[in-house]
């Protein structure tokens, strides 16, 4: 057994990791978005850090946050921006953690210039799906290289929290998920979690309540376990 801080480190690895949520233009002073404050994102990106990796963090819209000392920051605006550089950045990532919220759905074709109000009624705004981009990360992962997915689940009358998370590790293919119970569901749920961490191994962590950065070390433990395991 290796004592505690050696397992923990991450000297030596580039982590990439996308956090806040996209913005889906509208025309070129509006757009689709969503209320993702790009926190647990940060969390990630500081604790690795301090664990002595080296960080790109790719981060779209976040609430007023500072940049974790000794990270490198990439701002993106929309899905199709997140996905370019995330492509980008993963050729040279050993981990990738993909925390952005990323909408599903984008305005098909943006307004050149401003939209104007007229005495007519407004058109319907058509959209269409945006790229997975962790679907597409995981289609062209490196040899070696670990995929961190995130899931906000509420869990519905038929389906848990958890049997929702099992079936998206499974449709996404990464290495490992993190769940999040959000919402009422939570009250539907035997065990009073924040959450588990999937393992595409079929290990199931019961995460606790606790901090952002609490949760971030859980992840990074999970991750460098699995590179000792492998080793
Ligand atoms: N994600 C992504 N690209 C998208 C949508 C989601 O990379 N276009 C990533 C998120 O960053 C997250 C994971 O996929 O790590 C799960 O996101 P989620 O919204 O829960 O999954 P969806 O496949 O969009 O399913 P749904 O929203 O219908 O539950
Ligand atoms: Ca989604």
């Amino acid at each position: 057994v290796r004592p505690d801080a050696l397992q923990r480190t991450l000297e030596g690895v580039h982590v990439a990791i996308s956090a806040g949520g996209t913005r889906e233009p509208l025309d070129p002073v509006r757009f689709l978005g969503n209320r993702s404050s790009g926190k647990q994102g940060y969390a990630l990106a500081r604790v690795a850090a301090q664990r002595g990796a080296r960080v790109t963090l790719v981060a779209g819209n976040t609430a007023d946050l500072s940049t974790p000392a000794g990270v490198d920051l990439i701002r993106v605006g929309s899905a199709v921006e997140l996905r370019d550089v995330m492509h980008k950045v993963s050729a040279d990532a050993d981990v990738v953690v993909m925390a952005a919220a990323v909408a599903d759905f984008r305005p098909v074709t943006p307004a050149g210039h401003k939209i104007k109000k007229t005495s007519a009624d407004p058109d319907p705004i058509t959209l269409t799906k945006n790229p997975d981009i962790l679907a597409e990360l995981v289609s062209a992962r490196r040899e070696g290289q670990v995929i961190v997915g995130f899931a906000a689940e509420t869990g519905d009358e038929t389906t848990s929290v958890l049997d929702y998370g099992r079936a998206k590790l499974k449709r996404k293919g990464c290495d490992l998920l993190v769940v999040n119970a959000v919402g009422d569901g939570k009250a539907f749920e035997q065990e009073d979690n924040a959450g588990w961490l999937l393992s595409a191994d079929g290990a199931e962590t019961p995460i606790p309540h606790g901090s952002k950065a609490q949760l971030a070390s859980v992840v990074w433990d999970a991750v460098t376990a699995r590179s000792t395991d492998s080793q």
